[in-house]
């Protein structure tokens, strides 16, 4: 297994062989972060579903470990998370701390073929290495609710108990519990709030201080959509920002207020790491970087799917209002190992800076200056007749990624595309850009714009050019950084 494949990431988490998507139970115990994901260990398109498992000292580097969770009498082992009981509040422990899993049984009803979705739990005692199933399994279910899955749980300190975030057709059910083990409804959020494109899956609800003042605390709320047939965009993750008493979650934006966490097509299901320790601070999430739409037959051929770069969540005031921003991990500035410098040029459409460069694994972070062109940013992975721009355009005010003329785009007829950000009306213009081969990763301005595609070019594209249309920009900053693989 030497992960060089065709379109095989270098630094991003992928599974060695077979279909992954969502990332699962992501904590922190003991020195380790630990990332599940669903899995169909037999394929590499999506059937029934295993946790697969990995581990990491620095969500970097990843070891990857047999199976968590494998299917059973109740069924497929859909998303979920995991906690780390650190007082035996589930009594599975011996007074000791442990890790449980919470997540969905999916089969079918005995008397019928109509989907069944349950919540169940399982607990290790050896560091996730191997998961008992509880003997109570299912611990929550509804009969009622038809897409019923996907729990999220944490402590929440002052009202003593775990709380459970599930998604529910098109609304999000809160559940309370002292145990683990048993659960009370709490109360439901999101009728009427949001996009209601398609089926809501994957929450997850977290609080943040905003623009790191800890006095000044909001709670977030990740909602992703599945893929609708109606839709352009296929499947995508939104956010709301209110407030959470233990109890309810309250919209701070009007009902019709839409935001989404990520402007490219290919950032879904994503959910944070729990137990994160305090004097570490950080909320750190990952998201599957593909597409409902045409996840299933992307062209690799060995394993199908990565997960985006491990991102820092936060929140900030922006002019129009308090917004999520993501940004990449600083553990990724271990994998630097060539740099290229430039320091204040002025950018002329004909010449090209980044000429004598070639790659495919990299990272550029520039600060520009706007002047009198109306567009410029980067071509990469170029080469032959391809290219993939990642741009500032003046005129509209946002960032995009044009993945039209990427490479490989025949598998799915809405795949090849022009990609725009939210609005970013700033003089100064910062990209910072992650390419690993067969995906991008654009956080523009301090994380302000978010825009993560995936590509699929000849594996000789490595050029690159730093472009300018009509007129000219300030370059003030450029690093450019090879990156080295995480798997050799
Ligand atoms: C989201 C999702 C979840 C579900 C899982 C099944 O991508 O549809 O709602 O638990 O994938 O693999």
């Amino acid at each position: 297994q030497n992960y060089l494949e065709k379109y095989r990431p270098q630094y991003h988490f992928s599974p060695a062989s077979n279909w992954m998507n969502d990332p699962n139970g992501m904590v922190f115990y003991i020195g380790e972060y630990h990332l599940f994901y669903q899995y169909h260990p037999n394929g590499t398109t999506w059937g029934p579903m295993h946790w697969g498992h990995a581990v990491s000292k620095d969500l970097v580097h990843w070891e990857h470990l047999p199976i968590g969770l494998a299917p059973d009498e109740n069924g497929m082992i859909f998303s979920g998370s995991a906690v780390v009981d650190w007082n035996d509040s589930s009594g599975f422990f011996d007074g000791k701390s442990g890790l449980v899993a919470i997540f969905t049984h999916a089969d079918t009803y005995p008397d019928s073929n109509h989907p069944r979705q349950r919540q169940s739990i399982a607990f290790s005692k050896d560091n996730g290495r191997t998961w008992t199933k509880y003997v109570g399994n299912p611990v929550l279910q509804e009969e009622s609710i038809i897409d019923f899955r996907d729990p999220k749980v944490f402590w929440h300190r002052d009202t003593n108990r775990w709380v459970m975030v599930l998604a529910a057709g098109q609304t999000i059910r809160i559940y309370t519990s002292k145990n683990l083990t048993s659960w009370e409804f709490a109360s439901e959020f999101g009728e009427g709030h949001g996009s209601h494109d398609g089926v809501w899956e994957c929450p997850d609800l977290f609080q943040l201080p905003v623009d790191g003042d800890d006095n000044q605390k909001k709670w977030v709320l990740f909602v992703s959509i599945g893929d609708d047939p109606s839709l352009q965009e296929g499947s995508r993750t939104q956010y709301f920002i209110g407030n959470f008493d233990g109890n309810s979650f309250v919209n701070d934006s009007s009902q019709e207020t839409i935001l989404w966490i990520d402007h490219g097509r290919d950032n879904y299901a994503g959910v944070s790491w729990s137990d994160v320790p305090a004097e570490d601070g950080r909320r750190i999430y990952i998201g599957w970087m593909s597409n409902w739409r045409y996840a299933n037959v992307t062209p690799t051929k060995e394993w199908r799917s990565a997960m985006t770069i491990p991102r820092v969540i936060a929140l900030k005031t922006t002019e129009e209002g308090v917004r999520l921003v993501q940004n990449p991990i600083r553990e990724l500035q271990g994998l630097r190992v060539e740099n290229i410098s430039i320091r204040n040029e002025v950018v002329v459409p004909g010449v090209n800076l980044l000429s004598n460069v070639n790659s495919n694994t990299f990272e550029i972070i520039a600060e520009f200056e706007m002047s009198s062109a109306t567009e410029f940013g980067f071509k990469v992975c170029k080469g032959r007749k391809e290219e993939t721009i990642i741009g500032y355009d003046v005129k509209n005010k946002n960032f995009f990624v044009d993945r039209t003329n990427s490479g490989e785009a025949s598998f799915h007829d809405s795949f090849a595309g022009k990609h725009d950000s939210n609005l970013i009306s700033q003089k100064m213009i910062k990209f910072h850009i992650f390419v690993d081969r067969s995906s991008i990763e654009l956080f523009g301005n301090d994380g302000e714009s978010v825009i993560t595609d995936l590509i699929f070019p000849n594996e000789e594209n490595k050029q690159m050019e730093l472009f300018v249309k009509n007129g000219e920009v300030k370059l003030h900053s450029l690093e450019l950084y090879i990156l080295k693989s995480i798997w050799r």
